[in-house]
């Protein structure tokens, strides 16, 4: 697939709209991504802080939402920036660290994403912070996420849980109820400085508390194919995850860091920058991986219309 190629039309003309603050378009898909045979649930880790853990969550997570998936978001990390991405309320309302304390059931947590079909989201809160701490005096504390997680994973075909810049008992909550874990690496210098310790606690989850989980994503984010520095990351990163590396870096753009501020994913901030295009292009593979054998499961009365929100200006290209 190239890099240029579009995986969308636009069925509204936002040519005639005002520069305000307001829906210029529906984007429907081409065709339907592939559902997985059962629910694929990734963690979505790396230690290292700003590599894009929350973007490549929210942004994947939409693009599999707008191919016919029913996707789940679970905000893992108290600065709740997924929660604020998906544009949904994370302050005052319960949250994951309420299902993690035992006081809320999951699926009352569970919030819809405005203008996606079947997105939803579990916000963190700030009281999340305080989960490391109170999780530990509890009875199979690693064990919380999975165990809650189980009641409501049939409803969906992915789940992805974002997590906070560090291995403490929320990232290992996170790795014992994932299937899959996702590693996004930020193809810059020091990029697998501290990918080992991650790589051990995967491996000790593995060994001690979660024999399935398995390493089977790494994507490069904020690739700036003109360096390079982001080559040599990307070769070095190749020889040792063959098959892991999707071959699809995520470009550094100035979209994807601009939808946030906006409630949005750059999915429909700007269906059609480079940012936003490269992600779908991922979400695509990454349902091609993970495919169900049994063809019949692609959704033939497929009809996923997106709200896109884009603020464009006059004469502006998106
Ligand atoms: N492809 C991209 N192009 C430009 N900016 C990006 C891109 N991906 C992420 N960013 C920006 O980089 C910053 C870090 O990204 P993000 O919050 O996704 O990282 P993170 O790993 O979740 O961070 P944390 O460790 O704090 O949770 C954000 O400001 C985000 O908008
Ligand atoms: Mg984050």
């Amino acid at each position: 697939m190239s890099q240029s190629g579009d995986d969308s039309r636009e069925t509204t003309s936002a040519a005639s709209t005002p520069p305000t603050s307001k829906v210029v378009g529906v984007r429907r898909l081409k065709e339907a991504m592939a559902k997985p045979a059962s629910t694929r649930i990734f963690t979505v880790a790396n230690q290292k802080g700003g590599v894009g853990k929350t973007t490549t969550t929210v942004n994947i997570a939409a693009a599999l939402s707008m191919g016919g998936l029913r996707v789940l978001v679970i905000d893992l990390d108290p600065q709740g920036n997924a929660s604020t991405a998906l544009g949904v309320p994370h302050r005052d309302n319960a949250g994951i660290y309420e299902v993690l304390m035992g006081s809320h059931e999951i699926s009352t947590v569970v919030q819809k994403v405005a203008g996606f079909p079947a997105l939803d989201c579990i916000s963190s809160n700030t009281s999340l912070a305080n989960a490391e701490i109170n999780l530990v005096s509890m009875v199979a504390r690693e064990l919380q996420l999975k165990e809650a997680l189980e009641t409501i994973s049939v409803n969906y075909d992915y789940i992805f849980i974002d997590c906070p810049p560090s291995l403490g008992l929320l990232t290992v909550n996170a790795f014992a109820a994932a299937k899959e874990l996702l590693i996004p690496i930020q193809a810059e210098y020091y990029a697998l400085e501290g990918l080992s310790q991650l790589l051990e606690t995967y491996a000790v989850v593995k060994k001690r508390l979660n024999p399935s989980i398995n390493l089977s994503t790494i994507l490069l984010t904020m690739f700036d194919g003109r360096t390079r520095l982001a080559n040599d990351v990307a070769a070095n990163v190749r020889t040792h995850f063959p098959n892991e590396l999707i071959d699809i870096p995520i470009p550094r753009a100035v979209r994807v860091s601009e939808a946030p501020s906006y409630n949005q994913t750059v999915m429909t901030y700007d269906p059609l920058s480079p940012g936003a295009i490269a992600y779908m292009q991922v979400a695509r593979e990454i349902a091609e991986r993970g495919k169900a054998k049994d063809e019949s499961t692609i959704d033939s009365t497929f009809n996923s219309n997106v709200v896109s929100i884009h603020y464009k200006k006059d004469g502006e290209i998106a």
